[in-house]
């Protein structure tokens, strides 16, 4: 039976993949940060949270990784974790490259120490493109970051290229657009959006307050794109790979399908708040993942509208659930809302 380790199986991506490699007949191990109110809730909604074998582990801590790569002598070795949303890395900027970009040099280290043979994935991202001028991103396109959390995918993708060609590990880049799906962060615009729909719906919130809804994002669907990652770890030599849909739609156009899909009209319900503006915005991702499809044999099969249908009618599934007093694992709940979060744009008199 091989052994995969996932870094980040809380998250939205690391609990797709717990799912999709049990499927397969792996042995799933995870690590998850020690926190004041343990975070399980997506493991515990896709019904796998007793089917994976859980570590304590910390990317800052490379004896917690050394451990985790110790007891669970892994085949295969998914890098997940991160410090993710690019919004907080402006805030927390010193931890997002210490986490984000150097926990991968800990963790290539410590695959290099003790599990050699292990194939491994990194999470690399299309937000290393940056605020680019290309019309559509692919492996070749010049990588310019805009935001802390882009610099320090970048240090991390030429860390694992410089440990592929310098001591041959097995290791591979996937340059993965965004995805999302019903177990997104709620802070990320899409899952924001398609939770407030739902709450404004059921007459428990009024409007919605957004920044840039300019920007335009290629967005795919999560659960198609751990297959991609596991597809990387199958091939006969180790590269990189653009997983994308090769479509892009605005955040503008992301909350009219998601207000009408619920028979509301957006403009009633959105506010643009500053709050939400980051210093440098990536404008555009557009993602050409030709390179994926002729070698992996991968495609998107969920779009923008199925995408944006889908999410909204779990998330109005699940508030009229709690309104008739059900309870399940579930996010929306216990975070009612960004309101009291305060950032750094705000003045105190
Ligand atoms: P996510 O839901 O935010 O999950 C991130 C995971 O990292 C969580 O399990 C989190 O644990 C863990 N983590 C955070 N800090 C850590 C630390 N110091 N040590 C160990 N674990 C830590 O992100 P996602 O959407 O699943 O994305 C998965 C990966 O793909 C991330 O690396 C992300 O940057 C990258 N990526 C995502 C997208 C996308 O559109 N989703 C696109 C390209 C690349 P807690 O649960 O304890 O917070
Ligand atoms: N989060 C958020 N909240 N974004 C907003 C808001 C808002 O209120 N209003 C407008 N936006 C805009 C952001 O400025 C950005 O241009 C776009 O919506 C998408 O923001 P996010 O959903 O936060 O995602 P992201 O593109 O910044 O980052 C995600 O995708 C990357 C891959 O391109 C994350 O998953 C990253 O981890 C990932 O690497």
């Amino acid at each position: 039976m091989k052994h995969a380790l996932i870094t980040g199986i809380t998250g939205q991506d690391g609990a797709y993949l717990a799912k999709y490699l049990l499927n397969k007949g792996y042995r799933v191990f995870g690590t998850y940060r020690r926190l004041s109110t343990p975070n399980f809730w997506r493991l515990q909604y896709l019904g796998i949270f007793d089917e994976v074998e859980l570590f304590p582990c910390d990317l800052m801590d490379s004896f917690s990784i050394i451990e985790a790569l110790r007891l669970s002598r892994p085949d295969e070795v998914y890098n997940l974790a991160a410090q993710s949303f690019v919004g907080a890395s402006f805030e927390q900027a010193i931890a997002s490259g210490e986490i984000t970009g150097l926990g991968v040099a800990r963790l290539l280290e410590a695959i290099r120490l003790v599990t050699p043979e292990a194939r491994f994935y990194q999470a690399s991202t299309s937000e290393m493109f940056g605020d680019n001028r290309y019309d559509a991103q692919d492996e070749n396109t010049p990588l310019e970051p805009s935001s802390p959390y882009a610099a320090a995918k970048l240090y991390a993708h030429h860390m694992l290229k410089i440990y592929r060609k310098g001591y041959g590990l097995y290791a591979c880049n996937g340059i993965l657009f965004n995805h999302e799906s019903p177990l997104r962060g709620l802070e990320f615009v899409t899952r924001k959006i398609t939770n407030a729909v739902a709450k404004i719906k059921l007459g428990l919130e009024s409007h919605i307050e957004l920044g840039n809804i300019d920007a335009r994002r290629d967005w795919g669907y999560a659960p198609e794109y751990v297959e991609a990652m596991w597809l990387m770890l199958q091939q006969d030599t180790p590269d990189d790979y653009v997983v994308a849909t090769n479509e892009t739609h605005s955040v503008r156009e992301f909350l009219q399908a998601a207000f009408s899909s619920a028979g509301l009209n957006w403009e009633d319900h959105v506010r643009i708040s500053e709050k939400f503006l980051r210093p440098v915005e990536v404008r555009s991702l557009h993602g050409n993942y030709e390179k994926s499809a002729r070698v992996l044999g991968w495609q998107p099969k969920v779009l923008f509208s199925d995408l944006v249908e889908l999410m909204v009618r779990e998330d109005l599934e699940r508030w009229a659930q709690w309104n008739r007093g059900v309870h399940f694992p579930w996010d929306a709940w216990n975070y009612p809302n960004e309101k009291k979060i305060l950032s750094r744009k705000v003045k105190f008199e």
